[in-house]
C-alpha cells in the first residue's frame, strides 16, 4: 500500500451502484459488460452476501463481491462463499487497493461464519494473499475449464472435515458464462503453463 494513500473499505450502499458498475466496466475492459451484468444478477437474485467498496478521496475506486455457492458434500449441500469479481479502477491499480479488498473480503467471510471462500484467479496474486489450491484441500472444481492452479480457497474456522466435495456455483455464474475460461484462451494458457 502506498504510504500516502488513505483507502476506506466499507459495505456498498444503494447510492454506490453506478460507481461500482463503472469500476467493474473499466477494470475488466472487453469483459466488462458481462462481469458487470454478473454483479447485478447476483444482487437481484439474492445470491450476494457481501459487497464492499474501496474509496480514495471520497471516490469509489474498488469493489469486491462475495456470493453464495455450495460444496456438494456427501451428507448435504454446504453453503460457502465465492469471491467474484474483484475490481480496481485502472488508474488506481498497483497501489495496494486490491490487496486491501481481498483482506477485507476474507475477514467478512469469516465474520459471516462461511466454512470456506473460493475464487478463480492468479495463484501468484491470491496465493500471496492467503489463498491456497482448492485441489490440495480436497475440493473439486466446478468445471474442467478452470485451470487447476486457478481454483483457490481459504478454509475458515467454521469448516468441518466432512465439508468436502465439488464446488457448485450458483446459477448466475452459469447464465452469465463467468466460470473458467473458453478456447482459444484456455488452450493457449494450457499450452503455456500446464
Ligand atoms: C487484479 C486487481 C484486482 C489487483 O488490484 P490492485 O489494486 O492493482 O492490486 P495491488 O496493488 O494490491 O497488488 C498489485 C499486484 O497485483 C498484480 N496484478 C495486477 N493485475 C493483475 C491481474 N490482472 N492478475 C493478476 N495479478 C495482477 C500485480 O502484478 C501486483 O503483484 P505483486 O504484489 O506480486 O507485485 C486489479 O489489477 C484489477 O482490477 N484488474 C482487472 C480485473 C481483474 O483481473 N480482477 C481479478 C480477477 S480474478
Amino acid at each position: 500500500m502506498d504510504k500516502d494513500l488513505t483507502v476506506t473499505v466499507r459495505p456498498e450502499e444503494p447510492g454506490d451502484q453506478d460507481a461500482v458498475r463503472r469500476v467493474v466496466l473499466d477494470a475488466f475492459g472487453d469483459d466488462g459488460e458481462r462481469v458487470a451484468d454478473l454483479v447485478d444478477a447476483l444482487t437481484a437474485d439474492g445470491s450476494r452476501r457481501v459487497s464492499l467498496v474501496a474509496e480514495v478521496d471520497g471516490k469509489v475506486c474498488g469493489h469486491v463481491q462475495l456470493s453464495r455457492s455450495w460444496i456438494d458434500a456427501r451428507e448435504r449441500l454446504v453453503e460457502v462463499l465465492v469471491l467474484s469479481p474483484l475490481s480496481v479502477a485502472p488508474d488506481r491499480q498497483g497501489q495496494g487497493i486490491g490487496t486491501t479488498l481481498v483482506r477485507a473480503a476474507v475477514e467478512a467471510a469469516a465474520a459471516d461464519r462461511a466454512p470456506a471462500l473460493f475464487l478463480e484467479g492468479s495463484p501468484d496474486f491470491y496465493g500471496a494473499r492467503g489463498f491456497e489450491s482448492g485441489a490440495s484441500r480436497g475440493f473439486l472444481r466446478p468445471s474442467v475449464r478452470i485451470p487447476e492452479p486457478a481454483f483457490q480457497v481459504v478454509v475458515l474456522d467454521a469448516h468441518e472435515d466432512w465439508m468436502t466435495g465439488a464446488l457448485v456455483y450458483c446459477e448466475a455464474f452459469w447464465t452469465h458464462d463467468c466460470i473458467g475460461l473458453r478456447d482459444p484462451l484456455l488452450a493457449d494458457l494450457e499450452a503455456r503453463f500446464l
